[in-house]
Parts: structure tokens; sequence; C-alpha cells
């Protein structure tokens, strides 16, 4: 079965619900297709040490690499603080991105009113550091 955009959605939305963000109250989930048609999920892991917090594309992108995962097809993040907000990657999260990413990667963000942005990582991070 191929996986929509709508089912990504979900799946980022249904990861959000776990998130640990009780210190910033903005929780986040990310949900990706690897280019083996597999899914995986992560969320944001905060800390009592503030700095030692984790984003949700970090998770879902180390979850893609444990199972086999070679390349983004598409990921989508879902975030806010109560209501769903558009949540647009941090530069970090830009980076992270950009190392598993092509030119037909697909970054989806979204409201609560299901209007979606999509992005390709050269919108989100032109020039984006590699190391060859
Ligand atoms: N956060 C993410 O998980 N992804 C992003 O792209 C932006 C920010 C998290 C980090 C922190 O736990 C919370 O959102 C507020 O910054």
């Amino acid at each position: 079965m191929a996986i929509t955009d709508e089912y990504l959605i979900n799946a980022a939305k249904d990861a959000r619900d776990n998130a640990y963000s009780h210190y910033s109250g903005y929780a986040v989930g990310a949900a990706i297709i690897d280019d083996q048609g597999h899914l995986h999920a992560g969320v944001n892991v905060e800390n009592g040490a503030y700095p030692l917090g984790n984003c949700a594309e970090a998770a879902a992108i180390a979850a893609m690499v444990l199972e086999g995962g070679k390349n983004i097809v598409c990921i989508a993040i879902a975030g806010g603080k109560g209501e769903i907000a558009p949540c647009v990657p941090c530069g970090g999260c830009r980076q992270r991105i950009h190392e598993f990413a092509n030119e037909d990667t697909v970054i989806l963000t979204m409201n609560d009113s299901h209007d979606w942005q999509r992005y390709s990582i050269a919108e989100l991070l032109p020039a984006g550091f590699r190391l060859d």
C-alpha cells in the first residue's frame, strides 16, 4: 500500500500525542516515508536540563536509520502548543533532513484546519552543507 500525504500527516499527529514536551508545552510529532516505503515516527523529548532536549525530526530520522532507510521521500511535521500550528523545521533539523534528502524530498507542515504546506529541502536550506 502506498502511503499518502494524509496518512503521513495523521501518523505525525498521532506521534505528537506522545511527545515529552511539558517544559515548553510545544509538542511535535514527525513521520517519515523512506525510500523503501517504510514509515518511521518520532517526537520531541525534552529534559529538565533544557539544552539536552531533542527534536521530533531527529528522533524520526534515527528510527529510519535504525531500520535501514537511506533516503527521506517525505517527512510530515505536526507541532504546536495545544492546537497544531505550522512547525517548519528548526535550522538544525533542516541540516539533519538535508543529510537524507534529494531534490524530490517533500517536507510537509500543517495546521489544525488541515492546510498543508509543502517545501523542498532547497527552499528550507539553500546551499546546505554536505561532506563529500
Ligand atoms: N522542536 C522540534 O521538535 N522540531 C522543530 O523543528 C522545532 C522545535 C521542539 C524542540 C522543543 O522540544 C520544542 O519543539 C520547542 O522548541
